[in-house]
C-alpha cells in the first residue's frame, strides 16, 4: 500500500471514530404548548432571554465516559445557576458542589456509586440539575444549557472503551491518537462564578487545559485549552456565549459543544438519565434559531457543525431503553468548515446514504449519478450491529460512544436551500456572522437513516440540539473561536 492511500486509510478509519453522538428518549412529548396559530418553543429559555442563568459544564472521554478523574477538580460536572433579585445574583450551585468527586457524598448519592468515576458523573448531573431546575407556570420543568468537552484520545490498552457498546479485552493499534498512558485525563476547570460588572454586565466563565503537567503560574504557553464565556446585560438583550479550543500534538482531537439537551431520559450519545433544556422533545415540526459568529475556524480539520442532532432508536425502530448492544445513537450534522469537502462520490458510493430524498418526497438513489446531490454529503456510515446493509458501505467507528452509532454528515449545498440551511462553501463561515432560522425537523424527517427490513418506521425524536467544533486529529496547534446566541427550538 503507497503512503497516500496508507494515510488516506488511516484518515478513513480515525473518521470512522467521529464522534459527538446524541441518543436516546423514552420521554414524552410535554411542555410548553400555545394557543393554536402562535409558536411555541421546546426549550426553557427561548433565545438565552432570560437573566437568571442556568449553564452546566460535562466533560467526556473517548466513549462519553469519565475513566478517571483529574487530580483536584472533581467530577467532570458542574454548574453556574442564579437567579436575580433586586439587581443581585443569587447561585444555587456553591463551588463545593461544583468540586464534588468520587468519595464524597451528595444528597441523594446512591452509595455503590460514590467510588464508581462513570456513575458518579450521571449522579453528580442529576443533583446540579435538582438546584437548577426551573419550574414555572406553562411549563414543564427544565435545568440547563451544557457545556459538552471531548477529548478524543484512545488509549487501547486500557480496556476504558467498549467497542458497539461490548466490553473488550485491551488491544494495540495506532489507529487512534495517544501519547502515551494517560492520554484519556479529563480537564483542569476553572470556574468564574457570573457575576454582576459595575457596567451592568453580568459575567461567568469555565475554562482549563488538558495538560495537567504544565506550571499554570508560568502562563498557559501553547498548551491545549478550552474556554466559554458567557454575558448579557442585566434586564435587556440576549445571554452571548463566547468559545475557544485549541488543540495541540498531545491533544490533537477535541470537541466543544453548546448542547440543549432533554431534560430526562436519555439524550444523545448517553446510555443514562440526563438533565437539560429540551423540555419538550421535538420530532418533525420544529426549527432552530441559533445566531453564530466564526472568528477563528480551527484550521483543515475543524468539523464545525451548524448544527448537530441526536436521537437513539433500535434497528428494528423501537425506542432505546439502555440497552447499549442494540441501542443505536443516530445523528446528523451540517459541516460549514469550508475546508471540509464531500467524501460521498460516484466513485465512493461506500460513503453516501442508499438514497437522497427530496423536498416532494422523491427518493433518488446514489448510483443515480445524473441525480444524486454527492456533494451534499461529506460523510454516511451504518451501525456496527445493522444486519441487512446495502453494498457498499462504511462502518461507523464502533469505539468512540457507548452504544453502535450511525452518522449522517451533510455539507453546504443547494438543495438544502429549502430548509434554510447554507447553500454555498463559505455561508455562515468566518466574516458571515449570521442569525439562522433552519428547518431542522423536515430537513432530518428526510435523512437516510439504517433499519432493519420489514419494520415499521422509528419514530424520529430529537433528544440533543447543539453546536460547535470537532478539530478532528490535527497535526499542528489549532484554534478555533465562536460566538453563539439566541438559541431556541420552534415547535411550528
Ligand atoms: C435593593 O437593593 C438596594 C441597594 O442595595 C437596597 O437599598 C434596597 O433596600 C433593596 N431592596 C430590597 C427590597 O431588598
Ligand atoms: C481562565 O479563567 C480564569 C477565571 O476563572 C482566569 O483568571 C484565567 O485568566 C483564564 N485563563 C486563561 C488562559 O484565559
Ligand atoms: C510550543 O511550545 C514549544 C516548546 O516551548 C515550542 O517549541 C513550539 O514552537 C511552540 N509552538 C507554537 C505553535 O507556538
Ligand atoms: C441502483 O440500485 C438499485 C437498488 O439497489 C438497483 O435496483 C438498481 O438496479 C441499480 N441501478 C444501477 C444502474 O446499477
Amino acid at each position: 500500500m503507497g503512503k497516500a492511500m496508507e494515510k488516506k486509510m488511516i484518515l478513513h478509519v480515525m473518521f470512522l471514530l467521529v464522534n459527538l453522538l446524541f441518543c436516546g428518549v423514552n420521554g414524552s412529548k410535554t411542555g410548553r404548548k400555545l394557543e393554536s396559530g402562535k409558536e411555541s418553543s421546546a426549550v426553557g429559555d427561548p433565545g438565552m432571554k432570560r437573566d437568571g442563568l442556568r449553564v452546566a459544564f460535562e466533560a467526556w472521554n473517548f466513549c462519553n465516559e469519565v475513566g478517571y478523574e483529574a487530580p483536584g477538580m472533581g467530577s467532570p460536572r458542574a454548574a453556574d445557576c442564579f437567579d436575580v433579585k433586586n439587581s443581585s445574583l443569587i447561585h444555587r450551585v456553591s463551588e463545593s458542589d461544583n468540586r464534588l468527586g468520587i468519595g464524597k457524598r451528595f444528597k441523594g448519592i446512591n452509595p455503590d456509586v460514590v467510588n464508581r468515576p462513570d456513575l458518579y458523573a450521571v449522579e453528580k448531573e442529576l443533583y446540579l440539575g435538582s438546584l437548577c431546575e426551573v419550574s414555572e407556570e406553562k411549563s414543564e420543568p427544565w435545568q440547563f444549557w451544557m457545556i459538552m468537552l471531548k477529548n478524543g484520545n484512545f488509549d487501547t490498552k486500557t480496556s476504558l472503551c467498549p467497542e458497539n457498546g461490548k466490553i473488550i479485552p485491551p488491544f494495540i493499534t495506532d489507529r487512534f491518537p495517544c501519547f502515551g498512558e494517560g492520554c484519556m485525563n479529563q480537564p483542569t476547570l476553572n470556574h468564574q462564578p457570573t457575576e454582576l460588572l459595575p457596567s451592568g454586565l453580568m459575567r461567568g466563565s469555565f475554562n482549563g487545559t488538558y495538560d495537567l503537567d504544565i506550571d499554570i503560574s508560568k502562563g498557559l504557553g501553547n498548551a491545549s485549552f478550552y474556554e466559554v464565556v458567557w454575558e448579557k446585560k442585566l434586564g435587556s438583550g440576549n445571554w452571548v456565549f463566547k468559545h475557544k479550543l485549541r488543540t495541540t500534538p498531545k491533544y490533537p482531537w477535541l470537541m466543544l459543544y453548546l448542547r440543549a439537551d432533554a431534560t430526562k431520559g436519555f439524550s444523545g450519545g448517553y446510555h443514562y438519565e440526563t438533565r437539560g433544556m429540551l423540555n419538550t422533545l421535538p420530532e418533525t415540526d420544529f426549527k432552530v434559531r441559533i445566531s453564530l459568529d466564526v472568528i477563528k475556524g480551527g484550521g483543515p480539520k475543524s468539523q464545525f457543525y451548524l448544527i448537530d442532532i441526536g436521537s437513539c432508536w433500535k434497528n428494528n425502530g423501537k425506542p432505546c431503553d439502555g440497552d447499549v448492544e442494540t441501542d443505536v445513537t443516530r445523528y446528523s450534522e451540517m459541516i460549514i468548515n469550508p475546508h471540509v469537502t464531500a467524501w460521498c462520490s460516484p466513485k465512493d458510493l461506500h460513503n453516501c446514504p442508499p438514497y437522497h430524498i427530496t423536498p416532494d418526497n422523491r427518493k433518488i438513489h446514489r448510483n443515480d449519478t445524473k441525480n444524486f446531490p454527492y456533494g451534499a454529503y461529506h460523510y454516511y456510515c451504518v451501525p456496527g450491529i445493522a444486519q441487512h446493509l446495502e453494498e457498499p458501505y462504511s462502518l461507523c467507528d464502533p469505539y468512540s460512544n457507548p452504544q453502535p452509532q450511525e452518522l449522517v454528515q451533510l455539507l453546504p449545498h443547494p438543495i438544502w436551500g429549502e430548509y434554510g440551511y447554507p447553500t454555498k462553501p463559505g455561508e455562515g463561515w468566518i466574516g458571515d456572522p449570521r442569525t439562522w432560522t433552519l428547518d431542522t425537523g423536515a430537513l432530518a424527517s428526510r435523512l437516510y437513516f439504517y433499519q432493519d427490513p420489514g419494520t415499521p418506521p422509528a419514530k424520529r425524536i430529537w433528544a440533543s440540539i447543539d453546536m460547535g467544533t470537532e478539530i478532528f486529529v490535527s497535526d499542528q496547534y489549532e484554534e478555533a473561536e465562536w460566538i453563539l446566541s439566541d438559541f431556541d427550538v420552534i415547535l411550528t
